[in-house]
């Protein structure tokens, strides 16, 4: 699930992975763990983290290598990834790591949604919900970052034709609904 910072890449995947039995793995709600814990890596990303800025991709990539490890153990049948890759270094990373567990992605999930909707979003969420980026200085380096540095990914899924933009905007059923179509045609 890929798109820009409150595009709904979290609501939509725990509602694809619900309906389509499969495990829905989000790097940025690992961090927020591990910053709660105040593990090694979350003392770490909270620097990052509290500046809209991206955490050093080897740690994200081990700390996802990790999950994924754990998740196949217990018997995963798929995954959905939310919040990543974010870098072409992680999209490479991703592509490699699959193709040694003998998989592959399927589809990028692109979550269309223009900037205003977005920074409405996300201010709304840090009044009701008070997350700690979501500030109006953050949100728009987050979305600065996303734009520099996460939207060059979605070129070397076109590549490989594994592309499949959705126009996120309107109720999450109205979005939900443009993805399970996505999903029942190919
Ligand atoms: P992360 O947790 O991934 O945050 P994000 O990308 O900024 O995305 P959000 O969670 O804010 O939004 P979303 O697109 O998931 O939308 P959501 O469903 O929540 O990453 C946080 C940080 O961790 C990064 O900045 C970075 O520092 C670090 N990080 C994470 N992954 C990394 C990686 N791979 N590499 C390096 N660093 C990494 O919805 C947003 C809001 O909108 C919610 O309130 C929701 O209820 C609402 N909403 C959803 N859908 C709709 C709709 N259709 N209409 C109206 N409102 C809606």
């Amino acid at each position: 699930m890929f798109g820009p910072p409150g595009s709904g890449k979290g609501t939509q995947a725990k509602k694809v992975a619900a309906s389509q039995g499969l495990v829905h793995i989000s790097t940025g709600e690992i961090l927020r763990s591990a910053i709660e814990r105040k593990t090694p890596l979350g003392v770490l990303a909270q620097q990052y983290m509290d500046k809209g800025e991206l955490v050093p991709d080897e740690d994200v990539q081990q700390m996802l290598a990790n999950a994924v490890d754990r998740y196949i153990a217990e018997g995963a049948r798929g995954f959905i990834f939310d919040g990543f890759p974010r870098t072409l270094d992680q999209a490479g990373f991703l592509d490699q790591m699959m193709k040694e567990r003998g998989s592959e992605i399927q589809y990028l999930i692109f979550l269309d949604v223009d900037h205003d909707e977005l920074v409405k979003r996300l201010l709304l969420r840090g009044k009701t919900e008070g997350r700690s980026d979501d500030t109006l200085e953050v949100i728009e380096n987050r979305l600065e970052v996303y734009k520099k540095t996460t939207l060059p990914v979605i070129e070397h899924y076109k590549k490989q034709g594994k592309f499949y933009p959705v126009n996120g905007v309107g109720t999450i059923e109205e979005v939900n609904a443009r993805i399970c179509a996505i999903l029942r045609k190919s």
